[in-house]
């Protein structure tokens, strides 16, 4: 039920708006002056505010940016006098949605009131899909696989879909599809008509994420300037994906416990719990026993998560879908590049089916992509395949010398040696940037900070 506040100093003109509003089935609030409407705006949800200009010794223009720096996104629509219409335009340059004159008819409340709210909830679907992050033609997109490996993701993933708010753990290599697949649990799902609201838990430093993920009231923190409602909050009703929850700092993973615990949140600086109905799924390419381990990531929240465990394989243990996924992409990018490439010559498939493809389909994705770009004709050759495909043998550590001395070797100790060079060498290319020397060895930056820790190598203190 949408929620709407009505300020107006008279109060006729309240009651006969409440009425009105009432009846047709909207939630109203009433104030007659300034710090009330501030401080229901501030407390409850409100989707909708009606403002009259002339409130006696306040002017309603104030207290229209007041709201506005409270919530920025709320609806305002404004009621003027005659003699105000031009205030009414700087309302409306102020950010105001609207404006009605007074004396109104209860049909021009009506259609405008509803006009309004159907504009605020296109909005909060484009916001939505922008954050989706529409630049992936693909993603959201169709699963496509027929491998007996896939074939039982996907039935793990029509199962879990039916259990309404049942928590799934999608663990899997980097980009094996896991963001796919949690995109299929949700459109299965009975929540497929609300919000699917996706959070990357490694591309925030621990503050920012918290009020992303909790929101907070006006004036939390310093530059709270105003109310701000959180990722877990705006996904009420649908289904929440917290990518690379391994990233996630230990602080909040505190938090995120109690959510799943108590299913209620509360905003920072905020002093109410709300209740929120979500579907949790988390995904991760690291290895969280190991990372309970290193103390990275807390046990209990492990098992929080994992109630539902689904595992994405390594495309190079379902070959099978390798021709299929291949002729999906080349379908896909003759489209987007103008190109009329039919397939791959026997050999070419053979070599793609022969490749350990250590970034799985994305890797797959972007070489036909690269193909589709560079050449013409009708056929996918063997030379047209960048060199790690047919130049075959991957070494694990290309610089160490694999020498196995007569005398023997301290087994472990080389090891931690080896990993102890590659860490340094990655810490010196990057100038001590942590981030970036975990991308570089495709290691989590979590494991990272803790093996620095373990060797004692110096970091740049970074975010
Ligand atoms: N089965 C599939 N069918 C079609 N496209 C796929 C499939 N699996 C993955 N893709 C595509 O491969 C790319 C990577 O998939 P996705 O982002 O879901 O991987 P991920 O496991 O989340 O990776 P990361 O751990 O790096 O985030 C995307 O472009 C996605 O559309
Ligand atoms: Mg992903």
């Amino acid at each position: 039920m949408e929620r709407i506040l009505i300020v107006d100093d008279e109060a006729f003109i309240r009651e006969n708006l409440e009425r009105i509003l009432t009846d047709d089935g909207y939630r109203t609030y009433s104030a007659k002056a300034g710090d009330e409407a501030a401080a229901l705006l501030q407390e409850e949800e409100i989707d909708l505010v009606l403002l009259d200009l002339n409130l006696g010794q306040e002017s309603g223009i104030d207290l229209l940016e007041r709201l506005k720096k409270i919530d920025p996104k709320v609806l305002v629509i404004i009621i003027t006098g005659y003699a105000t219409v031009e205030s009414a335009v700087d309302a409306l340059k102020l950010g105001a949605y609207d404006y009605i004159k007074k004396p109104f008819k209860a049909d021009a409340i009506h259609l405008i009131v509803r006009l309004a709210l159907e504009t605020q909830s296109l909005r909060r679907d484009l916001r939505r899909l922008k954050r989706r992050g529409g630049s992936d033609p693909l993603t959201g997109g169709e699963m496509i696989g027929a491998s007996a490996e896939i074939s039982e993701v996907f039935n793990r993933c029509r199962e879990v879909a039916q259990h309404d708010s049942a928590t799934v753990l999608i663990t899997g290599e980097s980009g094996t599809g896991k963001e796919l697949v949690a995109r299929a649990i949700h459109a299965l799902s009975a929540r497929n008509k609300q919000p699917f609201i996706e959070i990357n838990c490694a591309s925030l430093p621990y503050n920012l994420l918290e009020s992303e993920l909790f929101g907070h009231e006006q004036g939390a923190f310093t530059d709270a300037k105003t109310k701000k409602i959180g990722l877990l909050e705006e996904g009420n009703g649908g289904t929440v994906f917290l990518d690379e929850i391994g990233e996630m700092e230990i602080n909040l993973q505190v938090k995120l416990l109690r959510v799943l615990e108590e299913r209620k949140i509360r905003r920072l600086g905020g002093v109410r719990n709300i209740d929120i109905d979500i579907r949790i799924i988390s995904s991760t390419n690291r290895d969280l026993k190991q990372a309970i381990q290193e103390k990275i990531f807390r046990q209990d929240l492990y098992y929080r998560l994992n109630v539902f465990p689904i595992t994405v394989p390594p495309l190079r243990e379902r070959k099978d879908d390798i021709p299929r996924l291949m002729q999906h992409f080349l379908v896909h990018f003759n489209g987007e590049f103008n190109k009329k490439i039919q397939d791959a010559s026997k050999e070419t498939l053979e070599l793609l089916c022969h490749y350990h493809w250590p970034g799985n389909v994305r890797e797959l994705r972007n070489v036909v992509e690269r193909i589709c770009i560079m050449h013409r004709g009708n056929t996918i050759l063997p030379e047209h395949l960048p060199q790690e495909i047919w130049g075959q043998d991957h070494e694990i550590a290309p610089s160490f010398n694999l020498d196995l001395p007569p005398s023997g070797i301290d087994f472990d100790n080389v090891i931690l040696d080896i990993e102890r060079q590659l860490i340094i060498k990655a810490m010196e290319r990057t100038a001590g940037n942590v981030a970036k020397a975990a991308r570089l060895l495709n290691m989590a930056r979590g494991t990272l900070r803790y093996k620095l820790d373990k060797y004692a190598i110096d970091s740049e203190p970074s975010l």
